[in-house]
């Protein structure tokens, strides 16, 4: 049993929920996971902009801070986004099928992305954040790529971790931004501002869980590629004994 797995009940006021804040952190990152299905009712903007503050505790590159966050609520807006998505879908999700066929988790997830994709215009709110400036291509043009786009991500996940502390379903999506031109043009931003993902947010419609993930001793090396000392490892617990690191 998770804290805050599913959406309050009755008063969702800032005020009502505040205290949801508090997860401890550990249980938050744990559980935290793409929430798609949302009610439609409102969202307190109270509770969005703390979300968006606590992301603002997150590095950027140099320390620019160079970030915007577009907070969609526009029903027009919305449809328009939703068409985009639905249009990107029809390629992506077609060869997701043919990818994953048989994959019952797999299915699962595209189930989940099929039920945005057709309710987005429902979502009660859409974050969108964004990049101000250009990549630097001088004199180290791969760093200056993931420095800035790395000034940007580390914020998001503190935003879906804020959502998932106060148990709002959030999740990060990129699909409905293929067109940047269109995107930009849509949300009115100027030529220097690039939005670069999106996070919907809404109340979720049933309760947030547990994730999978690869183990991880799977994925740490010790000093050099190839080098896994840590396979098979699990997380000591206080009283000596291991935990499933998975949460599951
Ligand atoms: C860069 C990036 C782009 C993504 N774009 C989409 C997207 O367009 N639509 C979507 O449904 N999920 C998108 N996702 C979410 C992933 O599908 C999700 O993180 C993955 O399925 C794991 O889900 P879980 O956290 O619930 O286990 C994106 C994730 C990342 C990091």
């Amino acid at each position: 049993m998770t804290i805050n797995e599913r959406a309050p009940e009755g008063d969702r006021s800032y005020a009502a929920v505040a205290d949801r804040f508090g997860m401890p952190l550990d249980e938050a990152m744990m559980t935290q996971r793409a929430v798609r299905k949302v009610l439609p009712d409102p969202v307190d903007r109270d509770v969005v902009l703390r979300c968006i503050e606590l992301a603002l505790r997150a590095p950027t590159g140099s320390n620019g801070q160079n970030w915007e966050f577009v907070v969609v609520e526009d029903r027009e807006v919305l449809a328009t986004f939703a068409r985009r998505y639905r249009s990107a879908w029809r390629i992506y999700g077609g060869i997701g099928e043919r990818v994953t066929a048989g994959d019952p988790a797999m299915s699962k997830v595209l189930g989940a992305v099929q039920w945005q994709v057709e309710h987005f215009e429902e979502i009660p709110v859409v974050v969108v954040p964004c990049l101000r400036g250009a990549v630097r291509f001088a004199p180290f043009p791969t760093l200056a790529q993931t420095s800035h786009y790395g000034s940007i991500y580390p914020s998001v996940q503190n935003l879906l971790l804020a959502a998932r502390a106060v148990g709002l379903g959030a999740s990060l999506i990129t699909l409905p931004l293929w067109s940047v031109t269109m995107a930009r043009r849509t949300l009115g931003l100027p030529l220097n501002v690039q939005p670069i993902c999106m996070v919907p947010l809404g109340w979720p419609r049933g309760r947030y869980g547990p994730t999978t993930r690869r183990p991880v001793g799977d994925v740490v090396h010790l000093d050099r590629w190839g080098e896994q000392p840590w396979r098979g490892w699990e997380a000591p617990t206080p009283d000596g004994t291991a935990e499933d690191v998975d949460g599951s």
